[in-house]
């Protein structure tokens, strides 16, 4: 299995295996197993389902099914940072959607097409994150921000963007 994130293949697979383990190779357990593969990976693969499938004897089906049920679970690839922008009630009626507006605009990201191109940045609406006496609240790789403009949102994207670069 190939993985940019890995230095090889054998590293993915025995960070499965280990999750695997680690939940006594126990079907009653695929969701706790799926959400820690998740959080190892950032999604999960499609040939990871399979081998999740097959170590914990289930049919590929029920494990693809209950990843595509819960909204949690990501089939599809998502950037280094995950930005959530919640659009539930209180943080909708004080302009949520400008901040969303403008990082889709900055990022060129929409709601076809979450992730930018270089895999640095996903950007969602989430319902109510429970911080509602911060709104607008965004949060990303769960860090949370309040009273987000969306110039702040801007600014906080720019200085991770040049976070990275000073990294490389
Ligand atoms: S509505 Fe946004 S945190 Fe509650």
């Amino acid at each position: 299995m190939a993985c940019q994130n890995c230095k090889s293949g054998q590293d993915r697979l025995s960070k499965l295996c280990r999750i695997i383990e680690k939940n006594d190779n126990d079907p009653s357990k695929l969701i706790p197993i799926l959400h820690e593969v998740q959080r190892e990976f950032r999604y999960l693969p499609e040939d990871v389902l399979a081998y999740i499938a097959t170590a914990l004897k289930l049919p590929p089906a029920k494990v693809y099914g209950v990843a595509s049920f819960y909204s949690h679970f990501a089939l599809e690839p998502k950037g280094k940072y995950v930005v959530h922008i919640c659009d539930g009630t209180a943080c909708h009626v004080k302009g949520s959607m400008n901040i969303y507006d403008a990082l889709c605009e900055k990022l060129n990201v929409s709601e076809e097409k979450s992730t930018t191109e270089d895999m640095q940045f996903t950007v969602e609406t989430v319902s109510c994150i429970g911080a509602c006496g911060m709104a607008p609240v965004i949060s990303i790789n769960g860090k949370v921000y309040g009273q987000v403009t969306a110039e702040k949102a801007v600014e906080i994207i720019d200085e991770l963007s040049a976070q990275e670069v000073a990294n490389v």
